[in-house]
Parts: structure tokens; sequence; C-alpha cells
């Protein structure tokens, strides 16, 4: 039997994109090993839902290195002992150097909580109420040196309510779209199906001119 396609998760926090990953797998909607889940913070509790699903972890702080450019090379090292077909940002609370970003292109995905290429960066619920959008989602995008601005692979999107707060509305879009999409664009990913070159990006062969949009309401 052909070993499955691997994969790592980096993470900060509460890992919901991770439970959503490790599920898929378990239930056979992603197929993929998922070799190390990887941490820049010693508290994150997705570690606890890595291990409890007998997941290999690692934890890195940036704090033990002198500068961002050695606390990369590391993070890229401990990635690169399993070789991962994909890497997946999940809650990854950090912003990635661009040799880090170069050795990994066509591997290195991020699930973005906007329609992107709408509310790039942090904060994006509260600024959407603010905008009083009519809907919202999240996006599943390849990384590339400009950030949130790597072509997007998946988006879904759900209805904003008038007295959605940025909590309510935030919890909808993770429950909703994220926790769907992500373990879906990385099977595409892993299977081959979906492939990123540098320049374009592919779906079963043909260029992707849009991103594949799911409505999740
Ligand atoms: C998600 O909203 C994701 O889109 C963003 O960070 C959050 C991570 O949440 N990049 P979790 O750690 O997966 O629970």
């Amino acid at each position: 039997m052909r070993a499955k396609p691997g994969l790592v998760v980096l993470i900060s926090g509460t890992g919901r994109n991770l439970q959503a990953i490790l599920d898929a797998v378990a239930g056979g909607r992603l197929n993929a090993d998922i070799r190390l889940v990887l941490s820049n913070r010693g508290d994150a509790y997705g570690l606890c839902r890595a291990e409890r699903a007998g997941v290999p972890t690692r934890v890195l702080r940036p704090r033990h290195y002198p500068d961002r450019a050695a606390y990369e090379a590391d993070l890229a090292a401990a990635i690169d002992e399993v070789a991962p077909e994909a890497v997946a940002l999940a809650g990854f609370m950090r912003i990635l150097g661009s040799g880090f970003v170069q050795h990994f292109s066509g591997r290195l995905v991020n699930i973005h909580p906007s329609l992107l290429p709408a509310y790039r960066g942090l904060d994006t619920h509260r600024r959407v109420l603010q905008a009083n959008e009519t809907r919202h989602g999240a996006s599943v995008h390849f990384v590339t040196e400009d950030l949130d601005a790597g072509p997007v692979l998946l988006q879904g999107s759900i209805a904003v309510k008038r007295d959605d707060t940025p909590d309510s509305l935030g919890q909808r879009v993770m429950d909703k779209v994220e926790t769907r999409i992500y373990p879906q664009a990385l099977d595409w990913i892993t299977s081959g199906r979906a492939v990123f070159d540098g320049k374009t990006l592919r779906l079963a062969g043909e260029a992707l001119e849009e991103p594949i949009h799911v409505d999740c309401d």
C-alpha cells in the first residue's frame, strides 16, 4: 500500500481547525497522515487535541532564538524532518518571513477568517459588522510573501445576522465555514487535485480564475 501524503499543522491556540482536520482524517474525508503538530506556544490547547489523537507534537518558542531567521530555520528543519506534502497554518499567529515561505512554496496553506481579498489582517469579524456587510466567511489560500494575498482555493460564506456580535459571528464562521472548508481544501492539495506552482493555481488540471465558493448557511 502506498504511504498516505504527509501533513504538518502549525498552531498557536485553541486548535478548532486542527480538530476538524483530525476528525476528517479519522473519518476518511481527508487522506493524509498528520506527521506533526507544531506550536510556538507551550500552552496552546491544540497540543492536547493532537496528543489525544496520538499525533506527535513539538513546541518551538521564538524567545529561545536570537532572531526571526534563526527561529524560522529551526521551524523549517523540524518540518523537513517529516517531509510533508502540505503544511497547514491553523491559527499560527506569526507572520512568516520570505525564506520560510519560499522554502515551502506550493505546499504552505492558511485559513483566513474573511472572504478574501476583503478584510486581510486581524479583527475581521468586528470590521465586517462595522461595515454592515451582509455576508462573511473564510478562505483557504496558498501562502505567498504578501500577507493574506496568496491565491485562494476555496471559500465559504454565511449570512451576517442583524444582532450578531463579533463573537457570535466568529463562532458561526468557525463552526459552519472554517471547520468545513479547511479539511476539504487540504484533501484537494494532498491528493494532488489542487496544485500551485508559484504562479498558477490549478484544480483538476484547469487554471482556477476564481476561488471555489460554497454556501454554508
Ligand atoms: C481561525 O479563525 C483562523 O481562521 C485564524 O485563526 C483562528 C484559529 O482558531 N487564522 P483555531 O486555533 O483553529 O481554533
